[in-house]
């Protein structure tokens, strides 16, 4: 029997993304026979209650799981509810006499709450005696605003539960192309001896977003791109990219290695995050053709407010596969589209036999799509057909939807069945967690020490044109922009 206690259960990401995991987990025979689903939250709900929100959090987010009205109403038979105050210790004894005492049976307490409440429910729980045996905690982010709140959170965490009780969560690494990538990159033999600086000129990493910032308004304003999305997302890409090959797939020996990249990121100093970092921040515009307002007049955020909705940055890791190659990130909502991207170009071939005029020449490149469609696709030089020889670039093309008819299983599903199987792999270790924020850290400090750096840019673009710039000053362009010839 496992038991899954959701706080923060009458959330937006409850509502959203957990409840619809879960479900499509049971509708999809992944859950044990005897497995219970509590949701806990500070307003006085009753069982019925409960489940009547959650029957319309499928009916409008799990449209796409398509079970049965039976398995619905099956699901919500083994769902239940407890009004808990982290504040209040008795409330915990509520919680207590639903759960199973035995400390064999699995328990998995999942956080959707503000880091601020982390603790004070992991302490309760602890005093309860429900984190002992096989019980684990899943946190949500934000963790952290910089190293040294996060090291405060892992350190008081620490003090309740052993690290692999501690399932941080990203949901970036239970997208099918994260794990997609450990596949292409140790099962496959010929693209290692490309993987480095001898073959790679640069790396791109890039997450476009379309949407503004919603009713999160107020929390992005305290939050910003930089923490939103670099310091965890953007950052485990790089990771899983850049890393050595772990002796095994163990989460330990995969987590080793992607730490020592994190750690290897150069830190800048003021000079370098002038040089190095843009940040921008949208006006009005329009994105697919819808007028859209700017950032300073969307709801919950103040007027003046010089809080980033967009960062590239020239990243490097100093170590010997990747010396002197940069890696450039960049991330932003209300983009022109909505795309994350990975793409090795590759150097250029070293002399032309073919002159000029023979069709374009841009480099060899392996362009891996995470989001809004899966595929890998490695784009080589061919001749088209006819007379004479004219190059242009096939791409060798993956589609992962046409190659494959398994169900896919969306990121939060995937990584609530490997928190419940206790699988850390594609979860955060603190040591990774530390060494984001460590490099994190300086840029941020920089920027609040310069007002005049933060560029706008219009909704439904690329951002703001200094990050063209940051490229073509090293004669690289992003993908969307590059000019052949
Ligand atoms: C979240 C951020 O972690 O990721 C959001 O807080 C962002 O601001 C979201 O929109 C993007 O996730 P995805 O899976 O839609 O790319």
């Amino acid at each position: 029997m496992t038991t899954f206690v959701l706080f923060g259960g009458t959330g937006d990401l409850a509502k959203r993304k957990i409840i619809p995991a879960l479900y499509s987990a049971f509708v999809n025979g992944r859950l044990d026979a005897e497995f219970t689903f509590i949701g806990a939250a500070r307003e006085a709900l009753s069982d019925e209650e409960f489940r009547l929100r959650v029957a319309n959090s499928i009916d409008t987010y799990a449209a796409k799981v398509g079970g049965s009205k039976e398995q619905v109403a099956a699901f919500l038979a083994l769902t239940g509810y407890s009004k808990i105050d982290a504040k209040i210790p008795e409330d915990f004894d509520a919680l207590k006499a639903r759960v199973s005492t035995d400390t064999s049976k699995a328990k998995l307490f999942y956080l959707a709450v503000g880091p601020d409440i982390f603790i004070p429910v992991v302490e309760q729980l602890s005093k309860h005696g429900l984190v002992e045996g096989n019980a684990r905690v899943v946190v949500e982010k934000p963790l952290g605003r910089d190293a040294k709140s996060a090291k405060e959170i892992n350190s008081a965490l620490r003090s309740y539960l052993n690290e692999n009780q501690i399932y941080r969560i990203d949901h970036y690494l239970g997208k099918e192309m994260v794990q997609n990538l450990f596949a292409l990159r140790f099962a496959n033999s010929f693209l290692e001896p490309l993987w480095n600086r001898k073959w790679v000129q640069d790396v791109q990493i890039s997450i476009s977003e379309q949407v503004g910032v919603e009713t999160r308004g107020d929390f992005y304003d305290k939050t910003g791109a930089l923490r939103d999305m670099v310091q965890n997302h953007l950052l485990q890409l790089v990771s899983i990219v850049a890393m050595e090959p772990p002796v095994n797939a163990n989460p330990d020996a995969i987590r080793d290695e992607k730490v020592k990249v994190l750690r290897a990121l150069r830190k800048f100093n003021a000079d370098d995050v002038s040089k190095k970092t843009v940040r921008g921040q949208y006006r009005a515009g329009a994105v697919d053709g819808k007028p859209v307002i700017g950032y300073q007049n969307e709801a919950g955020v103040p007027s003046a407010t010089r809080t980033e909705t967009f960062v590239a940055i020239k990243a490097e890791i100093d170590n010997w596969r990747w010396a002197g190659v940069p890696f450039y990130l960049r991330t932003g909502k209300r983009m022109a589209s909505r795309c994350a991207e990975i793409t090795i170009n590759f150097k250029p071939i070293p002399y032309s036999i073919f002159g000029k005029g023979q069709g374009p020449l841009r480099s060899n490149r392996l362009v891996i799509t995470l989001q809004p469609e899966e595929s890998v696709q490695l784009f080589m030089k061919a001749k088209e057909p006819g007379e004479g020889i004219r190059l242009s670039d096939v791409a060798l093309n993956l589609d992962f939807a046409e190659a494959s008819s398994s169900r896919r299983v969306e990121s939060y599903e995937r990584l609530l069945l490997d928190a419940l199987h206790g699988d850390l792999t594609l979860f955060v270790r603190d040591d990774e967690l530390g060494a984001a924020w460590e490099w994190i850290d300086p840029i941020m400090h920089a920027w609040s020490n310069d007002a005049e750096g933060l560029k706008s840019y219009i909704a439904g673009s690329w951002g703001p044109a200094a990050a063209s710039y940051l490229l073509a000053q090293h004669g690289a362009a992003w993908g969307e922009e590059y000019v052949e010839g």
